[in-house]
């Protein structure tokens, strides 16, 4: 179900005082639901423990799945973690923006120890949004900020997709509008002069190809033992409806979601563009579950480039597995 607009008095339009108050809030050890390019994060200072464990307690996450910390530029985030070759070259080639660096954690990077699920490694991203970047200046601190969604939810790119529960725990929300990406970001694990991707997302192993030289292989959820992606173990991204993928149409009672030739109710993208269909993959996921259907049929996604990301985040929702 979406919620009504009227219920939410805690959006706010960014500006300065806007932004200087949910600064202060994080300070507090608020939480605070703030807009970044790829989905809506719920945010909390990563040094506090308390608000840190109100976001695991507010999403119902699992503690063993750990959060990614988000910093203005590479100097913040050599104050929280080691740096290779590798992560140094990802990092100026693609921040701010949507990649997300695995980096072994400084003994003194004075984060909170369940920011990282009490593991060696934290997850780092500059975020390229302007309010996000606004935020994050202002307060000072290192902001952990998980997606903005009860886990085991879709993740809101729209403040009208926040779920009443993740709301109610929000000191406040800085409305953004609708995320330019939509899908989350790329988490990778920088090696000597390779990249393991432990998630895919909306920068591409083509993306890190073309702009670094380095090979990016996809660890479809593996990784080497101890450092996978906690959360691809989990049944994510799941829609309250079932969900069958690579439908050319619908069936009696079924939400049809489109792409290129095959229209449905709705479409990703007549064009056939995965940028476009990525950006509006949830909010069409969204669509069809307030939409009275009992069912989502999705039309096949190409498998290549940012198709690999949006078809992994369907996959998972048309799964069985508990999480
Ligand atoms: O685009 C995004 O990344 C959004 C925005 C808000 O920045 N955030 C986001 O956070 O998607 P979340 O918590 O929904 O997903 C974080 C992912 C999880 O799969 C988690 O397991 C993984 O990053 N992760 C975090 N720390 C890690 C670590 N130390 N090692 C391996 N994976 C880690
Ligand atoms: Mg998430």
């Amino acid at each position: 179900m979406q919620m009504p607009k009227a219920e939410n008095t805690k959006s706010q339009t960014p500006g300065r005082t806007s932004i200087r108050r949910a600064a202060a809030s994080l300070a507090k050890g608020k939480l605070v639901i703030l807009p970044t390019e790829t989905v809506y994060g719920l945010g909390a200072d990563a040094r506090n423990d308390d608000a840190v464990r109100r976001i695991f307690r507010a999403k119902g996450r699992p503690d063993f799945n750990p959060l990614i910390v988000h910093i203005p530029d590479i100097k913040a985030a050599k104050a929280l973690a080691e740096f290779n070759d590798t992560a140094h070259t990802l990092a100026k080639a693609f921040w701010p923006g949507p990649l997300t660096l695995v980096l072994p954690k400084r003994a003194d990077s004075g984060l909170s120890p369940a920011v990282t699920a009490g593991l060696e490694t934290v997850a780092l991203r500059a975020p390229a949004h302007a309010v996000m970047r606004a935020v994050l200046r202002e307060s000072g601190l290192p902001v952990a900020a998980p997606s903005a969604n009860p886990s085991g939810r879709l993740s809101p790119t729209e403040i009208d997709h926040l779920d009443p529960a993740i709301l109610r725990e929000a000191e406040m929300v800085l409305d953004g509008g609708p995320c330019e990406r939509g899908l989350e970001s790329t988490v990778v694990l920088p090696g000597k002069d390779s990249v393991l991707i432990l998630r895919p997302g909306v920068i591409t192993a083509e993306d890190i190809t073309e702009r670094t030289g380095l090979t990016a292989t996809d660890a479809d959820g593996e990784g080497p033992a101890g450092i996978r992606s906690p959360g691809q173990l989990l049944r994510h991204y799941s829609p309250k409806l079932p969900l069958r993928r690579n439908a050319v149409r619908a069936e009696e009672g079924e939400f049809h979601i489109g792409f290129g030739t095959i229209k449905g109710r709705i479409s990703l993208s007549p064009a056939g563009d995965l940028e476009e269909a990525a950006r509006n993959l949830f909010a069409a996921l969204h669509a069809a579950e307030s939409s009275g259907a009992t069912a989502i049929a999705i039309a096949p996604i190409p498998d290549e480039g940012l198709g690999r990301a949006i078809n992994d985040r369907l996959i998972r929702a048309a799964g069985k597995s508990a999480g």
